[in-house]
């Protein structure tokens, strides 16, 4: 695909109905897991985003069958696949190849993969992925622009030095065939990894304590086929409430669950946000001004570091000084240089934000540096006054499904174009 942007008109207050789509860093688990099967799998509900492309032709690449109706679902048949090492291409798609690892691992105790591409927001290490395998009886290592494990695994006791989502998946995607027990300690809880250990107890595995601290992984032989729905994306959700939130508007986001999103839900209520839930919507609705709040980001259940970038771009034009502090991932403010174009007054000392709101953004030229941060301009360039223009959307189709589409049938103005 050519080079392309994004145009958008802000001052358009968004107002109506809009459905989220199934969840990213879900899908990007569940999908690897499949490998795991001895029979057919198809995973329903899968958002229509690159990173989903991406992980069909890893499968197909690697012997598996793979009939793929994007939007809809993926229908997996395993057995043919002999691979167990991926193309550089492929694996610079997106972060979540190195799923394979323990995908593979799992599977056919030797994996070698190319370390991962993926959004750059810090320097993203795999140490304690690696650790985790070996805790389990593998022999792990990164080599030469390679990732590599191989061992019969017999499982173990996984202790992280840090809560790390992409371990706990590696891990549970290597143990849940392993010959022996294994216990991972300080478990990363998102949702997804709730969702993981869902889908693969579906196919016979036995995973108990996913969404604490503590999971259990009983190794089993065999794992059967199963038809699966991915739960809905509590990032989407997320994006589309600050997105309600910023522009004044009234919006019922639908398919989603409440429980995902009560940071999210406190932190807007704190800034003078209404925000009522129902079994599977939030209204969000702006009733008056928006005050200035402190965000800190934390692993879940605390304020997500995805939804930091297009929460402080909200802030940019919130009453009062805001300060957002980033502990997960150093490097996730570089959208604020962008959006400081648009008028915003922000300074960044290290980790911290500080954010004095103004009362109005001007248009501006933006390039998008990543996957939220992308999210981030689009909340600003709604807010701001003429029509901005993004650059770089490809970083947004990684993680959003049709985005575009959305925010206009909530009456926004916004569109794509072609880059001659
Ligand atoms: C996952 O990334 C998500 N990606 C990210 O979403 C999300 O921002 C992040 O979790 C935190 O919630 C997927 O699920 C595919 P981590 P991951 O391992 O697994 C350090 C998005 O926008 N660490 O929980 O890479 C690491 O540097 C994306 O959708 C190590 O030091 O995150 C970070 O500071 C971007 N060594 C912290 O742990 C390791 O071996 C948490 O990272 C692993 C991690």
């Amino acid at each position: 695909m050519g080079k392309e942007r994004m145009l958008v008109t802000g001052g358009h207050s968004l107002e109506g109905q809009v459905r989220v789509s199934g969840g990213k860093n879900t899908a990007v688990a569940v999908i690897p897991a499949t490998l795991l099967s001895d029979e057919p799998c198809t995973i329903e509900n899968l958002p229509d985003i690159e990173d989903v492309h991406a992980l069909a032709d890893i499968l197909a690449e690697l012997g598996a069958k793979v009939d793929y109706e994007p939007g809809r679902l993926m229908r997996i048949d395993p057995r043919p696949a002999e691979g167990i090492s991926i193309s550089y291409h492929n694996a610079q798609r997106l972060r979540a190849s190195y799923y394979l690892l323990g995908s593979l691992l799992g599977r056919c105790g030797h994996a070698k993969i190319p370390t991962p591409g993926g959004c750059e927001i810090g320097t993203r290490p795999v140490d304690q992925h690696l650790k985790g395998f070996r805790a389990i009886g593998a022999e792990a290592g990164e080599i030469g622009g390679m990732l590599t494990a191989e061992g019969e695994l017999t499982g173990g006791d996984v202790f992280f030095d840090m809560v790390t989502v992409g371990g706990t998946v590696n891990v549970m995607l290597a143990a849940a065939k392993a010959k022996g027990n294994t216990t991972i300690y300080n478990a990363a809880k998102e949702p997804h990894i709730v969702d993981l250990a869902n889908f693969l107890n579906s196919m016979g595995a036995r995973i108990k304590g996913a969404g604490t601290d503590i999971i259990r992984i009983r190794g089993v032989q065999y794992l059967h086929g199963s038809t699966y729905a991915v739960i809905p994306d509590q990032i989407e959700t997320g994006t589309l409430m600050i997105a309600a939130a910023a522009t004044g508007g009234d919006v019922i986001i639908s398919g989603c669950i409440p429980t995902h999103m009560e940071a999210l839900s406190a932190k807007l209520l704190e800034m003078g946000v209404k925000v009522t839930d129902s079994d599977d919507a939030i209204r969000v609705h702006v009733v008056g001004p928006r005050r200035a709040i402190n965000v800190k980001t934390q692993v879940y259940p605390g304020f997500p570091t995805d939804l930091q970038q297009p929460m402080s771009a909200l802030l940019t034009t919130a009453k009062g000084t805001s300060i957002v502090t980033e502990t997960i991932f150093e490097q996730r403010f570089r959208h604020l240089d962008e959006i400081r174009r648009m008028g915003a007054h922000v300074r960044v000392m290290g980790r911290t934000a500080i954010i004095e709101g103004v009362s109005e953004l001007y248009s501006a030229p933006m390039t998008a540096t990543d996957l939220r941060a992308g999210a981030a301009l689009i909340i600003a360039s709604l807010m701001a006054r003429g029509t901005s223009e993004i650059y770089e959307p490809g970083f947004i189709d990684r993680g959003y499904e049709h985005i575009e589409d959305k925010l206009r049938s909530l009456g926004a103005e916004i569109r794509r174009e072609a880059l001659l």
